[in-house]
């Protein structure tokens, strides 16, 4: 089976909006988080479309969910402390409910309402050939490495160097197996799922992204955004 999972547990605090985490602001005519999963709900290779949300929000997302997209294949469950931990609530769900060898996640920003349907399904072509992949673009500015942050340690070759964006998708079982094998500092300190496949030598295959798929981050972001939209 092949399952989206839409994390949509953060707080948004460089948002600097305090009444409700950025996935719930409105763009258009409808939230952030509305617009994500109609990109999913379109694409019929899904089984089913895990939203997950801070406990305080499930009631409110379900009903979000009814009013703009009533559709019997989407869940929502609660998300956890770090967006690793929301991907690892996604994957015990999973096991729980469908388990299977034959499993792929595709895991995305609930926060990247510009995902496009090649991208998503360059995730499931991708995962099913290599078992995991990373969506990317070029990076344009040159990117400047400083440990402490006063000093420039290092200024690495351009031409080598990508931004990460989502999609990030795996084969469940895979990532279930690398996931246990972490010792505890590596969980606490892991912020990226790729990297699990990364630490262990495994290939993470390459999906190219596209620099409208943004990720509202900072006010600047949505006003970004609502152009986007108007384009
Ligand atoms: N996310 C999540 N669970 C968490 C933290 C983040 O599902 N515990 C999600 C966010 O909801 C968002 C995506 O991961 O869709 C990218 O995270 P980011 O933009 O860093 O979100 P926030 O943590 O909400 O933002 P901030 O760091 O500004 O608080």
């Amino acid at each position: 089976m092949i399952f989206a999972t839409i994390l949509a547990g953060g707080s948004g605090s460089r948002m600097g909006v305090t009444e409700k985490p950025k996935q719930f602001l409105t763009l258009g005519e409808k939230p952030i988080l509305i617009h994500t999963i109609e990109k999913f709900a379109l694409n019929d290779k899904f089984d089913e479309i895990i939203v997950l949300t801070p406990k305080e929000w499930i009631s409110h997302t379900k009903d979000l969910i009814n009013r703009y997209i009533p559709d019997e294949k989407i869940t929502v469950i609660e998300s956890g402390n770090l967006r690793i931990d929301t991907v690892k609530n996604a994957m015990d769900y999973i096991k729980e409910n469908h388990d299977s060898p034959d499993n792929i996640i595709v895991t995305h920003d609930a926060v990247r309402p510009f995902v496009t349907h090649r991208i998503i399904e360059e995730n499931i072509q991708a995962t099913m050939e290599h078992g995991a992949c990373n969506t990317i673009v070029p990076a344009t500015d040159t990117i400047v490495r400083s440990v402490e942050g006063d000093f420039v340690d290092e200024i690495p070759n351009r031409a080598e160097l990508y931004q990460g964006q989502t999609p990030q998708s795996f084969k469940l079982e895979r990532l279930e197996e690398l996931y246990a094998k972490l010792d505890e500092n590596q969980r606490e300190t892991l912020t990226d799922a790729c990297k699990i496949f990364t630490l262990n030598n495994e290939p993470v295959a390459i999906v190219e992204g596209e620099v409208s798929n943004i990720k509202i981050t900072y006010p600047y972001d949505l006003k970004v955004a609502n152009f986007i939209l108007k384009e």
